[in-house]
């Protein structure tokens, strides 16, 4: 039997490269090794959209992003979250052994309520449907960027808090995190993130990779563009680096459309296959469809033993 990995992504909007080289990657990565389940998280998503429209819309693409990167339906199951609802159920049971200090610690939750008072509770409580999420898959693997290691943290500690009480019933969960690119450098030298505006979209075209590219801050006191070689360094060895920027030392121009050649020849094939998948929509909302059938089952039986050992009295 398969080691179980889980994991799930908010539907956002566009997808970045930082989004793939700090946590998708994995997915595709390992979905050999490991009997693959993988949710577009989208209600954790209405705790910051209240958009029925445009959240279905974001949510089918991330399906499509899904089978873009290379997730294969068959060696992966790809689901809404909304499909499962038996994890909200679970975090419910879970939220009545979590105390307020332990939500209060997350990083999350203290940058946004530090931002905005009028915090709602779906937020705070953010991380224990996370917990319900991973563990009600009894998950051997959680891979994720390095924004989640708390969140993985917590529903370890949700696991434990429940078998302390109720006798042992939860796996405690890894996190999966590519440590070699922690923090994604956007085209400013910051971290990447949509917020920040300096993001390089998954499936640019290549006029946007160029006009990104080019945009990258460079700081004309070295010998190299640092920011440029950060960036490149996802896309090439370091030796290869050392050469090419040996090679081209001081012409920063050069060395950006070097990179943007790069980028551009990894994007391609990602663009061109999420085009494809997006002339056959009716397959891929059957795949997703089937996706959360296969799983809303395996997670009803676990849900059986969970109201069994709770005492909730269940008909089913
Ligand atoms: N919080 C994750 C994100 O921001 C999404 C997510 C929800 C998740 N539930 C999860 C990730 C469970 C891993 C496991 O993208």
């Amino acid at each position: 039997m398969k080691k179980i990995l889980v994991s799930g992504v908010q539907p956002s909007g566009r997808l970045h490269i930082g989004n793939y080289f700090g946590a998708l990657k994995q997915f595709v990565d390992l979905q050999d090794e490991y009997e693959t389940r993988i949710f577009i998280a989208n209600l954790h998503a209405l705790t910051t959209l209240q958009n029925p429209e445009e959240l279905k819309k974001i949510s089918r693409e991330l399906v499509l992003d899904f089978l873009a990167i290379g997730l294969d339906p068959k060696k992966a199951t790809l689901y809404y979250q909304s499909d499962v609802p038996h994890v909200t159920e679970l975090a419910w049971i879970f939220s009545c052994l979590t105390t307020m200090p332990e939500l209060m610690r997350a990083h999350a939750f203290k940058d946004k309520e530090a931002k905005n008072a009028d915090i709602n509770v779906g937020t705070f409580n953010y991380p224990v449907l996370m917990a319900a999420d991973i563990l009600v898959h009894d998950a051997d693997a959680v891979p994720v960027g390095k924004d989640q290691k708390q969140h993985i943290e917590i529903a370890r500690e949700v696991a434990r808090d429940f078998n302390n009480v109720f006798g042992e019933l939860f796996k405690e969960p890894k996190e999966l995190i590519l440590e070699a690119v922690e923090t994604v450098p956007g085209t400013d030298g910051q971290k990447m993130s949509k917020s920040y505006g300096n993001t390089i979209p998954l499936f640019a075209t290549d006029e946007e990779v160029d006009k990104a590219v080019m945009s990258i801050v460079t700081d004309s006191s070295g010998e190299y563009p640092e920011n440029v070689f950060k960036i490149h360094q996802l896309f090439r060895t370091n030796d290869e680096l050392d050469k090419i920027y040996t090679e081209n030392k001081g012409q920063y121009k050069k060395l950006k459309e070097l990179l943007a050649e790069d980028i551009k020849n990894f994007i391609r094939p990602m663009r061109e296959r999420r085009e494809e998948w997006a002339g056959k929509m009716d397959e891929v909302d059957k795949i997703v469809a089937e996706g959360g059938k296969k799983m809303r089952e395996v997670v009803h039986k676990k849900m059986v033993e969970v109201r069994e050992r709770v005492g909730l009295i269940h008909n089913d």
